[in-house]
């Protein structure tokens, strides 16, 4: 049987860097757990612009929705800040999204024992936690329609719109309540049904997919901005976390922020499964391109490298695969092992990202 195809667009800033590391991590399961993968790379974001002048090339995109899994490092930098908005490097990964449909987007918000020291909250609040956002990625504000800047009498005004089929709705609670009864069977569902009727609307069709097909999962409802208040009170109280597009977007960086570092997160956008069963699937590590550290070899590999294993998982089913690299990493982090973005009050001297990917490739050789 053929390899499973993986397409590597490691984009902007520290793209590049971290995914250097996740491809000696791919290599590592093809040598050593014969898991092999046929491995093609290309461009997006600012990378692509620079090369095509748009963020993301036809064939790239054909490539994609081709590929068994695309691995995405991160888009955007502000070389790019003055680019039109229709080809700023954004565009690039949002038309990957919206093309491939990849309508529910995984987000876990993990603590690692060895870091809880590093949240912002008291230890205690953010200890053992582990939660799953499941945001809305393909439709709402992002892409509703009417939008843009118009003129109106002798001023500008700019306009989104919020907008959600009940069908849009009905495929991402489902996805959210299918991963609920795999971990800890509760569902909380957050919009501003106070004063938006999309959140009305969302609200009426999360409770009725519910009560139809998902009645022994746990189902409760939120306004989203308690929801933000609730996550950094406490968290723990949450399993799944079911959300729109925009609050998606704002509540996973709070969630992610919890555990310390958003150099440690990665993310899943599944669509609906082909013929073959495997959904299409993009995997990223929630942080950005961070130009700031971009080329010093500081950014930390391990939101990437876990967003591979999120592959393993979600695309290839090696759940025991993916649990054998995320075991890796919790004894390097267990270790001391630490890039910059994890030195806490204590000190010590960060290793670089390199470095990094070695702690974590002795891990792996040492589990065999
Ligand atoms: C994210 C990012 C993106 C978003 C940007 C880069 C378009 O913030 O994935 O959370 O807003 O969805
Ligand atoms: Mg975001």
């Amino acid at each position: 049987m053929a390899n499973p195809t993986l397409l590597i667009l490691a984009g902007d800033g520290i793209g590049p860097e971290v995914m250097a590391q996740v491809t000696r991590v791919i290599d590592w399961f093809g040598a050593k757990r014969d898991l092999a993968f046929d491995v093609e790379h290309d461009l997006v974001g600012g990378a692509a612009y620079d090369k095509h002048g748009t963020p993301l090339h036809d064939d790239t995109m054909a490539r994609a929705l081709e590929a068994d899994a695309v691995l995405l490092g991160a888009v955007g930098g502000p070389k790019y800040d003055e680019l039109d908005f229709s080809v700023k490097p954004e565009r690039g990964l949002l038309r990957l999204r919206k093309e491939m449909d990849l309508f529910s987007n995984l987000r876990p918000a993990q603590c690692f024992d060895a870091l809880a020291d590093f949240s912002s909250l008291k230890k205690d609040i953010v200890a053992g936690l582990d939660i799953m956002i499941v945001r809305e990625l393909t439709s709402g504000v992002y892409f509703g329609e009417p939008r843009g800047i118009i003129e109106e009498g002798n001023e500008r005004v700019g306009i989104n719109t919020q907008r959600y089929t009940e069908s849009e709705i009905d495929r991402v609670a489902r996805s959210a309540f299918e991963l609920a009864r795999r971990r800890g069977n509760k569902v909380c569902s957050m919009e501003k049904a106070n004063v938006m009727e999309s959140g009305i609307l969302w609200r009426e069709v999360v409770q009725r997919v519910h009560d139809t097909d998902y009645p022994d999962v746990e189902l409760s409802h939120m306004y989203a901005d308690n929801g933000a208040m609730q996550l950094v009170r406490a968290p723990k109280q949450f399993d799944v976390i079911l959300t729109d597009n925009l609050f998606g977007d704002i509540l996973s960086d709070c969630a992610a922020m919890l555990t310390g570092s958003l150099g440690m997160l990665p993310s899943a956008s599944l669509g609906a499964p082909n013929a073959d069963g495997r959904p299409k699937a993009l995997y990223e590590p929630v942080h950005g391109s961070a130009p700031d550290i971009t080329g010093q070899g500081k950014a930390n590999p391990i939101a990437c490298i876990l967003s591979f294993a999120m592959a393993l998982r979600y695309s290839f089913d090696q759940g025991d695969e993916a649990a054998r690299l995320e075991a890796a990493i919790e004894k390097v982090l267990a270790d001391g092992a630490r890039t910059a973005d994890l030195m806490g009050e204590e000190g010590g001297t960060p290793i670089s990202t390199s470095d990094m990917g070695d702690a974590i490739l002795a891990a792996l050789d040492a589990s065999l």
